[in-house]
């Protein structure tokens, strides 16, 4: 850390960044801290949303994790080392640490795509999504969810896929047994199907990005010492009504849980920072429990409406697991 501490640090939260992308940031942009806020204001890679709506999205949270110290670990060094969020979905993370080198990947096929096409084809994806956005209407929804993605470009994939997801009901993703997107039209009023603004900063900050469709398993092949793991995996239900595992078609419960506990523990004798958030229930507090003494197991509280109804909105705990 550079000495002015704190000046660097209250920058950063006036420009809802972590600190280590600001030190990044000087780097990259030869600047000092005296006047880095110009240079930042005119850099277009300040602080990206996620471009879809993603169930588990960690948007909010990211802030708690900081606050709290959970993340990102004191000893990573964004400028050596990778960070990897191998279920990246939205990209919440990812998009508030903004490391120099990551690698992110997801088993959603059509989201992976649409990271790709971002980083590769910026101007012609905004282009098709202004031909969405003109023609929106119940009637276009349907016929552009029927579409078989098979027989589209990646282009044409990622353009489909964000407007399903910004017209879609409550922005979900859904996908039935054979894995085809089921969700209603949203009536949405006034839907920002073509966030330019925001595609050309999230374009920027994967530049030099790797992205894969991948299962999360395949980060044990190329993580290394001091690399930053963060796994946010679809979550083991709180109660057996709950359960939403339905971003691929693929189930994720107590097998599968234990599996991650496992790629987890591999990773954390290899000497990788790892970070994992799921659900506080007793299954997965007591896969994590007893590890290591390095390994923690702390509570955060999500804001999460459970029900439509207002009575049912509320925080609900989800636990955080880290080995530094
Ligand atoms: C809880 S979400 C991640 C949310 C993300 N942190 C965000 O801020 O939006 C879990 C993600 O895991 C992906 N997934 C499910 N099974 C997977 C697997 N075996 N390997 C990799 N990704 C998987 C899903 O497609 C989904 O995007």
């Amino acid at each position: 850390m550079p000495e002015n501490k704190e000046l660097l640090k209250s920058i950063a939260t006036e420009f809802n960044v972590h600190p280590i992308h600001l030190r990044m940031f000087m780097a990259n942009f030869k600047c000092e801290l005296e006047n880095i806020k110009s240079v930042f204001e005119k850099s277009n890679i300040v602080s990206p949303k996620p471009f879809v709506k993603w169930v588990g999205g960690k948007r909010q949270l990211a802030k708690q994790f900081r606050d709290l110290d959970l993340y990102p670990p004191d000893e990573f060094n964004p400028e050596t080392a990778t960070y990897f969020e191998p279920f990246v979905g939205g990209g919440a993370m990812f998009f508030d640490l903004l490391p120099q080198e990551a690698v992110l990947s997801d088993m959603n096929q059509e989201l992976v795509i649409a990271y790709s096409v971002i980083k590769k084809n910026v101007d012609a994806l905004i282009k098709k999504l202004r031909e969405h956005q003109k023609k929106n209407s119940k009637e276009y929804y349907l016929k552009i969810r029927a579409q078989e993605t098979n027989k589209l470009s990646p282009l044409s994939v990622a353009a489909r896929f964000i407007y399903l997801n910004r017209t879609g009901f409550n922005g979900l993703y859904r996908v039935n047994r054979k894995g085809i997107f089921n969700v209603p039209y949203g009536d949405n009023k006034n839907p920002l199907i073509c966030d330019e603004k925001n595609l050309r900063k999230v374009n920027a900050a994967l530049k030099s990005t790797k992205i894969f469709r991948q299962d999360y398993k395949k980060v044990l092949n190329s993580a290394r010492k001091g690399d930053f793991i963060y796994f946010d995996p679809p979550y083991y239900p709180v109660s057996k009504t709950a359960a939403f595992t339905s971003y691929t078609k693929e189930a994720f419960l107590e097998k599968e849980q234990t599996e991650l506990r496992d790629v987890f523990m591999k990773l954390h004798k290899q000497g990788c920072f790892v970070m994992l958030s799921n659900s506080d229930t007793p299954f997965i507090n007591k896969l994590y429990s007893n590890l290591d003494k390095k390994i923690t197991t702390n509570k955060v509280f999500a804001g999460r409406s459970i029900n439509s109804k207002g009575s049912g909105r509320g925080k609900i705990s989800e636990i955080v697991v880290i080995n530094y």
